[in-house]
């Protein structure tokens, strides 16, 4: 079976074939960074004027990339929220429009569970329970999973996003956008132990998470300093980055003793980031956990994920969704 997914629910429009849940045939990806870059976030107005450019070549070159024809497609899946109304709703209704011409069935999906499975993208796959740690612009929530279409929302964010504490530290020391995979680099300059900046616990047996006053903290350490010039950039953002990953490794290792799972997965473009990526390694190892990383090209916006979510659904549910479905602006997974 071959599903075409389609995503744009933020800044990146993508396309992608899969055949079954095993193989993928092809990933495109077009970033939009170099639009947005210079308003320090995304617009969402530019956005998706740019998706209505990119939507019809990307999926071209998807279908191209996998010596595919749409007619031997058997599954469109198109991402139907959450994310920006503008933006999604060019993917989502391209792909409505596709499936009415060409009569192939379509599901809408919801971006998160692309996420949570993304995983299953690797040769290495986790078996089910497991728990889901997913991080990215808009998302910091942990998920028990127990089957393709069985996620539990445990905890999430009660602010901002793990992702939008990055870009907006980036903000701050005027590093540029997106400002994760910056702050990451600088970070490997500098110590992490310089400054010890807060870390929102919140209650005893918590698993939400609280942001927005380390990023205020930062803020404030910020201004300690008379000239921007002086600011030593790569302690400050080592020691912003420890505090976010010792935040998400501590509760995503409690939420897996709470529930007596072994397994733990990372989804999410902040999954991407090295030194979380090793704090979870040690961590799990010293427990014994399983630990299942997706490469980082799967942890950011992609359309292979939203294609085997895509599939699993289908598969539980075999129905094409009705053609008058809408897309939303939040999870319906939590
Ligand atoms: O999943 P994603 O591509 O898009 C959504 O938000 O859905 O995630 C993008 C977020 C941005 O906030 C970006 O700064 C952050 O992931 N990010 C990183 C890294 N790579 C991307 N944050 C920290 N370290 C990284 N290496």
């Amino acid at each position: 079976m071959l599903t075409l997914g389609i995503e744009s629910s933020c800044d990146d429009t993508a396309a992608a074939v899969l055949e079954d849940d095993t193989t993928l045939l092809s990933s495109v990806v077009s970033s939009q960074d170099a639009i947005h870059s210079r308003f320090g976030g995304v617009v969402p107005e530019l956005a998706s004027r740019k998706h209505l450019e990119s939507i019809h070549p990307i999926v071209e070159e998807a279908l191209a990339r996998a010596e595919k024809k749409l007619m031997d497609i058997d599954l469109i899946a198109a991402t139907r929220g959450p994310g920006l109304i503008g933006s999604l709703l060019v993917g989502f209704s391209y792909a409505k429009a596709l499936s009415y011409v060409s009569k192939i069935p379509y599901v809408g999906v919801d971006h998160l569970a692309g996420h949570l499975l993304s995983i299953f993208l690797e040769e290495d796959t986790p078996a089910f329970p497991y728990i889901a740690l997913i991080i990215s612009g808009g998302t910091t929530s942990l998920f028990l999973c127990r089957g393709y279409s069985d996620f539990q929302l445990l905890g999430r964010t009660r602010d901002d996003a793990a992702g939008e504490a990055f870009d907006k530290v980036a903000k701050i020391l005027d590093l540029g956008y997106p400002g994760g995979p910056i702050v990451a680099k600088l970070s490997d300059q500098g110590d992490k132990n310089a400054y010890r900046f807060p870390r929102a616990w919140l209650e005893a047996d918590s698993v939400d998470f609280s942001f927005s006053g380390l990023k205020t903290a930062v803020l404030n350490q910020c201004h300690t300093f008379p000239e921007k010039s002086g600011l030593p950039a790569a302690d400050i953002c080592a020691s912003f980055q420890e505090a976010v990953v010792d935040v998400l490794v501590t509760k995503t290792m409690f939420a897996a003793e709470q529930h007596h799972v072994d397994t733990i997965v990372l989804g999410g473009g902040v999954a991407a980031n090295g030194r979380l990526r090793q704090a979870m390694m040690e961590n799990c190892g010293a427990r014994s956990f399983r630990l299942f990383l997706p490469q980082p090209r799967y942890c950011t916006d992609n359309a292979a994920m939203i294609a085997m979510a895509g599939y699993h659904q289908y598969r539980e549910t075999p129905s094409s969704h009705p053609l008058e479905g809408d897309v939303y602006s939040r999870s319906t997974l939590g």
